[in-house]
C-alpha cells in the first residue's frame, strides 16, 4: 500500500475541512492532533483552503493534510505545492484524476456508480472515494459492488458520523470514513477547538471500540489449568473448552498450561481493528511486543501484546 495510504487507512476517520480563514488552521489542525486524529482533506470550497494547507504543512508536520473538492487542474497543482499529500474530489473527473496520477500523488476520485469505479481502476487505481456515501446506498452498495470489483476499496464520505461509521469501517474493504461531523464550520468560525477535540476522542474511541475480551490466569501446570477452567464452568455454568496452550472456561476465562506472559497473568482487550488500534494507541507512546504478533492470511493483526504489563499483567490486544 502506498505510503500515505496506509496513514489514512492506520487513521481511519478523515475529518473533511472548509475554513474560511487561514489563520484558523493551525490551531484547528492541533485540535484534530490533540483528539487523535492526525489528519485532515483541507477543501477547496473556501478561498482560504489553500493557504491553509500550506500553514498546517509548515507548522504541524505531524499532520496528513490533503486539499479536498479539488475541481480542476490549476487547483490540484495549488494544493500540490502547498503542500497537499493526497487530493480528493466530490466527483470523478477523468481529466483531473489522470493529471493528479501522472504527477505521482495520490489521487482519491469520488464515485458513486460502477461506471466510474471501472475508470478509476482502468488509470490503475484500487482506492476511490464514495460520494455521497448516504445517499447513495451506504454500505449495502458497496458491499454489492464488492462483488465484482474485488480489489477496489473505497472511503465513503458524505452523510457519515459517529453512530453510522461502524458501518463501514466494519467492512475490510473500507479504508477509512471521511467527513465534516469531526471539524463542523460552526465550531471552527467560533474557535472552539476543545469541543473539536472531544468529538475527535469519541470519534476515535468509538471506531477502536476497546473492550474487555478474557482474563489469562497463568496456572502452574496442565493440570491445575484444567482444574481451574473446570471450577469456573461448574461455577458459572460456562462452556469447558480445552485448547492446546490454555483451557477456556466460556469466552471470559483462559487457563494457562505453562505460566506465560505476565508475572500474575494476562488481560485481552478487543478492538475492532488490530491495527488501526496499534496505531492509535502508537500516537501514546504504547509499544509492542512483535514477537507475540498473530496475523491471517491477509496479513491482518489478529493479536499481539503490549511490551509494557499492568501490575502484573501483560496485556493483549485482539481483534473483536
Ligand atoms: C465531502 O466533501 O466529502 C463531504 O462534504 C463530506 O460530507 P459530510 O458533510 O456529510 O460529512
Amino acid at each position: 500500500m502506498n505510503d500515505v495510504l496506509q496513514q489514512i487507512s492506520n487513521i481511519g476517520i478523515i475529518p473533511v475541512i472548509a475554513i474560511e480563514d487561514a489563520e484558523q488552521a493551525v490551531p484547528l489542525a492541533r485540535a484534530l492532533v490533540a483528539g487523535g486524529l492526525p489528519a485532515a482533506e483541507v477543501t477547496f470550497r473556501t478561498a482560504a483552503g489553500e493557504e491553509a494547507i500550506r500553514r498546517i504543512a509548515k507548522e504541524v508536520p505531524e499532520m496528513l493534510v490533503g486539499a479536498g473538492t479539488v475541481l480542476t487542474k490549476e487547483q490540484a497543482d495549488r494544493a500540490l505545492a502547498a503542500g497537499a499529500q493526497f487530493i480528493v474530489s466530490p466527483g470523478f473527473n477523468p481529466e483531473v484524476t489522470r493529471y493528479v496520477i501522472e504527477k505521482g500523488a495520490l489521487m482519491m476520485p469520488g464515485t458513486a456508480t460502477p461506471g466510474e469505479m471501472e475508470q478509476a481502476m482502468s488509470m490503475g487505481l484500487d482506492v476511490v472515494k464514495f460520494f455521497p456515501a448516504e445517499q447513495n446506498g451506504g454500505v449495502a452498495k458497496l458491499k454489492a459492488l464488492a462483488g465484482p470489483y474485488t480489489n477496489l476499496r473505497w472511503m465513503p464520505t458524505g452523510g457519515v458520523n459517529t453512530k453510522n461509521m461502524m458501518d463501514y469501517l466494519g467492512f475490510d474493504k473500507i479504508v477509512a470514513c471521511g467527513g465534516t461531523w469531526v471539524g463542523k464550520k460552526d465550531l471552527i468560525n467560533g474557535q472552539k477547538w476543545d469541543e473539536i477535540t472531544a468529538i475527535c476522542k469519541d470519534a476515535v474511541k468509538t471506531m477502536l471500540g476497546f473492550e474487555l475480551r478474557h482474563v489469562g490466569i497463568n496456572c502452574a501446570d496442565e493440570a491445575e489449568a484444567e482444574r481451574t477452567a473446570q471450577m469456573f464452568s461448574t461455577v458459572f455454568g460456562w462452556e469447558y473448552k480445552p485448547g492446546n496452550s490454555s483451557v477456556f472456561s466460556g469466552t471470559a476465562v483462559e487457563c494457562m498450561k505453562t505460566p506465560y506472559l505476565g508475572e500474575r497473568g494476562h488481560i485481552a482487550v478487543g478492538t475492532n481493528n488490530v491495527d488501526r488500534a496499534m496505531y492509535h494507541l502508537g500516537l501514546h507512546g504504547i509499544t509492542f511486543d512483535e514477537s507475540t504478533r498473530k496475523t491471517d492470511a491477509k496479513g491482518k493483526t489478529k493479536a499481539i501484546y503490549l511490551k509494557d504489563s499492568f501490575c502484573g499483567f501483560a496485556v493483549h490486544l485482539v481483534q473483536k
